[in-house]
């Protein structure tokens, strides 16, 4: 396992509530950051024990100024913001359907959630990491979905996806003078709440197989992408897109 050495950087992480968002905040924790977490559940056990390293912050990244707040007051409490990760999203099967058929406040609400929020962290942020003059860097949650079309479609998660990867890559030609990285990870399939459906054994078999490397990815693995990602030893990317999917973009 690589090791990291993130002493004395501070890191906002959205949806560290759980999946892979706890997994990015418990490996920066561990790597020595300071972080920020913010999300609407509660603070999951791991992430006890690293004293005032962590502030956990609750509340809805729906809400504008709830995020415009959090944000400034992290960064203005721990005198700045080096990483930002953008991993809150949400995947509404059943309501989340065909653009032609489903109610456009689902839309709406998807859209606040998976793109408009990412957009604000980033604008609270950025200030922060121009400010200390040691640039900065971001990545943002999209997903390998958004390349192709679905039969039983997804559209606003699908188009607030597509959306993010070009918010990203446009943060990404718009900060790079200033030493700010902003890169996006696509998953494939990783266990997490938000794949609640895959909920027996024969299921999970046959997703995994899917995948060419044979097994579903896990939150350790898309916490493996970020914190490479955000460290110094990926200081010449920026503006990609990192597919980490088992092979599963060779399929599509
Ligand atoms: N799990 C997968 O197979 C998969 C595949 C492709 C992409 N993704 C993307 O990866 C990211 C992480 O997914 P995950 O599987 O860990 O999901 P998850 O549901 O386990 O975690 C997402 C977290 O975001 C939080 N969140 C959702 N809406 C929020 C809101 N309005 N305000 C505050 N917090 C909110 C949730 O409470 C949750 O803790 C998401 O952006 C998701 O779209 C996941």
């Amino acid at each position: 396992m690589i090791k990291y050495d993130f002493s004395g950087r501070h890191a906002v992480v959205t949806g560290a509530g759980g999946g892979m968002g706890e997994a990015i905040a418990l490996g920066l924790l561990e790597a020595g950051a300071v972080v920020t977490a913010i999300d609407l559940k509660p603070q999951p056990d791991s992430l006890a024990g690293f004293g005032d390293r962590l502030t956990y912050c609750t509340g809805d990244l729906a809400d504008a100024g709830f995020v415009t707040d959090a944000i400034t007051r992290a960064g203005e409490a721990r005198g700045g913001i080096d990483y930002l990760a953008n991993v809150a999203g949400v995947l509404w099967f059943g309501r989340d359907k065909s653009v032609l058929e489903m109610d456009m406040a689902v839309w709406d609400q998807v859209f606040a959630i998976n793109l408009t929020a990412p957009a604000l962290t980033a604008r609270a942020a950025v200030p922060f990491m121009r400010k200390s003059g040691r640039g900065g860097a971001m990545v943002h949650f999209s997903t390998i979905q958004w390349y192709r079309g679905d039969p039983q479609p997804q559209d606003a998660y699908q188009a607030s996806k597509a959306g993010l990867c070009a918010l990203s890559k446009s943060l990404a030609m718009q900060l790079a003078a200033e030493g700010i990285r902003s890169n996006a990870i696509c998953p494939g399939m990783a266990v997490t709440p938000l794949q609640a459906r895959w909920d027996n054994e024969e299921v999970l078999k046959a997703v995994a197989a899917y995948a060419p490397l044979g097994r579903i990815g896990t939150p350790q693995d898309m916490a493996n992408a970020a914190l490479f990602l955000l460290s110094d030893a990926a200081s010449y990317i920026t503006g990609i897109e990192l597919a980490v999917d088992g092979g599963l973009l060779m399929r599509m």
